[in-house]
């Protein structure tokens, strides 16, 4: 694991950046994620693209996750959110694009879109994956507790996400969706590169239990840590031997 400290999120994000496109080419496969974390690496991307330097027609991308039951175009929805920060911005093939798509509250049919997505993911090789933490640890939505050999699956998020998320739905924790399907922890470590971003004091804990190098299933972020190739790219904020 490489450990990198910058003092501004848009420093780390170039750093990110510069990980991210040496461990590239242009008919790669990318893990994307949603959150505040990755939007300033998602404008290097797009600074690169248009200044001519990175064509996405051929790249393939996967997301971590999705809300069961929201409707796709619902302005909170992880497919807008990917559009709206990176997608419209690039000349990426829509057909390249993997999002979840639980659009749907019927147990049966969330099954086979799971399981659709997960063969999808075993048939792909992400080269890039691109990660941030929520400030209990999880990954994606992996909550606390979550199998290290976990799939994609359909999760019920735990009482503090649905009111770390309750910022993007007018702070009514009735609006936040209870359930979500994300890639699960197995996915995620079959990436060849993780590029994982924690920006902010809120993140603190779960950095210092990833850099204590112990498993614990209770922070699903450090089912990194035997990971070969993951980069820890934080601010001081979100660093735990910074004062
Ligand atoms: C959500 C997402 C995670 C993300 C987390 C942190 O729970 N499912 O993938 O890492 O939020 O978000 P932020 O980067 O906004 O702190």
């Amino acid at each position: 694991m490489e450990y990198f400290v910058f003092d501004t999120i848009e420093e780390a994000s170039k750093k990110a950046y510069a990980i991210m496109k040496a461990n590239i080419n242009e008919h790669s496969t990318l893990g994307l994620a949603t959150g505040s974390s990755p939007v300033a690496l998602y404008k290097e991307m797009i600074a690169d693209h248009k200044a001519g330097n990175f064509s996405y027609k051929d790249i393939t991308t996967f997301n971590l996750d999705e809300y069961v039951n929201i409707d796709k175009n619902h302005p909170e929805s992880y497919y807008s959110f990917m559009h709206n920060n990176l997608f419209n911005h690039i000349d990426i093939n829509e057909e390249r694009i993997h999002i979840p798509a639980p659009y749907t509250n019927d147990d049966a049919k969330l099954a086979k879109i799971v399981k659709g997505y997960n063969d999808e993911l075993e048939a792909a090789s992400v080269d890039v994956q691109i990660l941030g933490v929520g400030s209990n640890g999880h990954i994606a939505f992996n909550e606390p507790g979550t199998a290290f050999d976990s799939t994609v699956h359909i999760v019920n998020l735990k009482e503090n996400t649905i009111k770390d998320n309750s910022r993007f739905f007018d702070f009514d924790m009735e609006k936040v969706p209870k359930r979500a399907m994300t890639m699960g922890i197995k996915n995620i470590l079959q990436a060849k590169n993780i590029i994982f971003l924690a920006f902010g004091a809120n993140k603190r804990d779960a950095v210092a239990k990833l850099l204590a190098g112990k498993e614990d299933v209770n922070y699903p972020c450090t089912s990194l840590i035997n990971h070969p190739h993951v980069y820890v790219i934080v601010d001081k904020a979100a660093d735990p031997t910074t004062k």
